[in-house]
């Protein structure tokens, strides 16, 4: 692997979502040397508000230039490339969600296929493999990627040709098209799959989020299949340690023992490595909010919850084998459930119930 300074101009595509802001916080803190370039198309998949909060925390740097505009729109995104000159992207820009894949198919044709060969093309038209040119493309992928394989825990060399939803056959094809580029045009690419990601500021589409607005507004809350259900959660900030490490060491390119190219790119997981049963983890986030004031010290847990069969396209199990991350990168995800849900529960309530809020 080459090592890529974290210098210069960096693309950060979907910087107003969950985990591109948080990279960008990161990078504006520990990269001193980068300009770090934002594009968000700030759709309205989930509240707005959030988005726009997120980036109201990055606005104060003069290290951060963010752009509204969509990376399906192939003119606009050209455009940055022309002007920024980026040395690394990082894709984080996509239509995300299992269940909005079903009802509205287009947004994954759209932000995730024609999105992403936009990127792919503008790279290989800046990419001269020397001092110019992106030196590395880290992108999105997803566990969903693992379909419903029985074998676990799931490692990259698996099989994942058998998706269970378009959302997952999108990344699945990120993974495709990322490879063709990297070998045709020599573009040093690394694809990561990123497993259940949560923390303060997180989606509000995602279960322990969801979970957290039905409590509070005293619903009921659907756990599915019936509780068996193990997700491997990883705390946000362990995402984003993962990327910065990867983003600096970009793969090489290679002869293989037969004498051909070896194109240089690069697949990780990164995940917990520990399947929590989602029972367990509903138990520990309802105490957490217990304990952050979000819910009263006697709510009555048992009488909120509904135990129901599993949704289109959800998977029963995930579990990351991080064993690769680890060796290239001497790095694992370490931040206890526990610990990861008490941050976001403080998040919660300062958030949504602090003065001024309802
Ligand atoms: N959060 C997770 O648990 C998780 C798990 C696996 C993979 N991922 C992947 O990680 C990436 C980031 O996820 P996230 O959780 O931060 O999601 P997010 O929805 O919070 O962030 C994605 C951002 O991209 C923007 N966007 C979407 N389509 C766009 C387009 N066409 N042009 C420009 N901007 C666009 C959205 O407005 C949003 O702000 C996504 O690719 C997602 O598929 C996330």
């Amino acid at each position: 692997m080459s090592r890529v300074e974290l210098s210069g101009s960096i693309l950060v595509t979907g910087a107003a979502g969950f985990i591109g802001a948080n990279l960008v916080k990161r990078l504006l803190a520990d990269a001193p040397g980068a300009h770090i370039v934002g594009v968000d198309n700030m759709n309205d998949y989930y509240d707005v508000s959030l988005k726009e909060y997120r980036l109201r925390a990055l606005s104060g740097s003069d290290r951060f230039t963010f752009v509204r505009g969509d990376i399906a729109d192939k003119a606009l995104l050209d455009a940055l490339f022309a002007e920024h000159r980026p040395r690394i992207v990082v894709n984080l820009a996509a239509q995300a969600g299992v269940r909005w894949s079903i009802t509205h198919p287009d947004d994954y044709v759209s932000s995730n296929l024609v999105g992403f060969f936009n990127v792919l093309e503008a790279c290989r038209h800046s990419y001269d493999g020397g001092a110019a040119g992106v030196a590395h493309l880290v992108y999105a992928s997803s566990s969903s990627v693992y379909g419903a394989n029985a074998k676990v825990p799931y490692r990259t060399d698996d099989r994942t040709d058998a998706p269970v939803s378009l959302y997952a056959a999108t990344k699945k094809s990120n993974e495709l098209m990322a490879h063709a580029y990297a070998k045709l045009y020599g573009i040093p690419c690394t694809g990561l799959r990123f497993f259940t990601v949560y923390g303060p500021a997180g989606r509000p589409d995602m279960a322990y989020f969801g979970f957290t607005d039905k409590l509070r507004a005293g619903e009921t809350i659907r756990i599915f299949n019936y509780g068996n259900c193990r997700r491997d959660f990883t705390y946000i900030d362990d995402i984003v340690e993962g990327v910065v490490r990867v983003m600096a060491s970009a793969p090489d390119r290679a002869t293989g023992a037969d004498g051909l190219p070896v194109p240089p790119y690069r697949l990780y997981n990164i995940g917990g490595g520990r399947p929590e049963n989602l029972t367990d983890f509903v138990r520990v986030l309802s105490e957490e909010l217990v304990r952050a004031g979000v819910l009263p010290p006697d709510y009555d847990f048992e009488a909120h919850k509904q135990l129901v069969p599993m949704q289109p396209g959800d998977v029963p199990l995930t579990f990351a084998d991080t064993a690769a991350l680890e060796a290239d990168f001497g790095y694992r995800p370490s931040t206890p459930l526990r610990e990861g849900l008490r941050r976001f529960a403080a998040w919660y309530r300062t958030y949504y119930m602090g003065e001024g809020q309802n």
